[in-house]
């Protein structure tokens, strides 16, 4: 059964229009001392397809590691779940992870995936209803970052949230942690989260998962100069930039650059932006936590962790948090 699907006009979920907004930040970004682009932009399209086949990379871990870890401990997983829950999807986009978790939850009450894409959501939907007849699937459509209201039918006895796939490890720690607490807000207060985060680890098991072999995650990198040619008029050669993945220790995350290989001088629309050999336009960060420093910041933003599962080889950690 699909409930009233919740396409939000309450608060306004962008201020500007998406292309609009697309231009802003790309001339933002290209304008700065060291040039930057949002990794959100990643996921046209093409983007969304090149991330589907990172997933399936050998080197890739986190995706095959976390479904391991939730199907290896469903059970004890939907344990740290209230029994009726409302349970809130944060940025839901496939449904493939969340099933893991429906699997071990016979009496949830509702399933509310929120995702920017409305009819991604509405064809998700549709296929989960068909396959969990007993739960309520109450889309909302609206950016998981920005303040939303949740359906005002639901009627479980608890909220729980899912955060998936270590997405919050795009976030800057600041940044990461208020996301958490507007986490926090959205569910509201005695609320479960199970978050998925991705580990430190041996920077050389870590850099080959950025830097595939097949150049898939070279491909995904460079896909964001060919959706800005397209969308925004750019005349980027992708053959001129070179994917470059790293992991910065001292700050923990993943760094991926796109490097300029000459000197050379690009247009957006009207705009222009020079480039020197070997400068760079930093195109994402992915942190790693480690257990305890994913619970200090969970702390912060106002949930007490609860339980904490990990594969065998502790590459990935999934969370339970609960907030007071
Ligand atoms: C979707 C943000 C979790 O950081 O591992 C994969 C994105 N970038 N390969 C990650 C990504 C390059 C991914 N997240």
């Amino acid at each position: 059964m699909t409930i009233n699907p919740v396409f939000t006009d309450a608060a306004p979920v962008e201020p500007v229009p998406p292309a609009q907004q697309f231009l802003l930040d790309v001339v933002e970004g290209l304008s700065a001392r060291q040039k930057y682009l949002s990794a959100k932009y990643f996921y046209d399209a093409a983007g969304s397809d090149l991330f589907e086949a990172i997933t399936r990379q050998p080197e890739y871990y986190p995706t095959r590691t976390e479904l391991g870890i939730l199907d290896d401990n469903g059970p004890s997983i939907a344990a740290a779940l209230p029994r009726r829950a409302d349970l809130v999807e944060f940025g839901s986009g496939s449904t493939v992870k969340v099933r893991r978790l429906l699997k071990h939850l016979p009496d949830l009450s509702a399933y509310v995936p929120v995702d920017v894409s409305e009819s991604f959501l509405r064809s998700e939907a549709d296929a989960l209803a068909m396959d969990f007849p007993h739960i309520a699937i109450a889309p909302v459509a609206a950016d998981f970052t920005r303040p939303f209201t949740l359906p005002d039918d639901l009627n479980g006895e608890a909220v729980a949230g899912f955060f998936p796939g270590s997405t919050i490890g795009n976030f800057e720690p600041p940044q990461a942690a208020r996301l958490l607490a507007h986490f926090g807000r959205v569910l509201g207060r005695g609320a479960t989260l199970i978050v998925g985060v991705d580990l430190v680890k041996d920077s050389g098991v870590l850099n080959a998962a950025y830097d595939d072999a097949a150049g898939v995650t070279a491909a995904f990198n460079l896909n964001l100069l060919t959706r800005i040619n397209r969308e925004l008029a750019g005349d980027f050669a992708p053959t001129a930039f070179a994917h470059r993945a790293f992991f910065n220790s001292r700050a923990s995350r993943i760094e991926m650059h796109l490097v300029s290989l000459a000197d050379q001088t690009v247009a957006v629309g009207n705009h222009t932006f020079h480039f020197v050999e070997g400068e760079s336009i930093h195109t994402e960060n992915s942190y790693k936590y480690t257990v305890a420093g994913f619970r200090t910041l969970a702390t912060e933003a106002g949930w007490e962790p609860v339980s904490v599962w990990t594969d065998g080889a502790g590459l990935f950690s999934v969370h339970a948090l609960r907030r007071g």
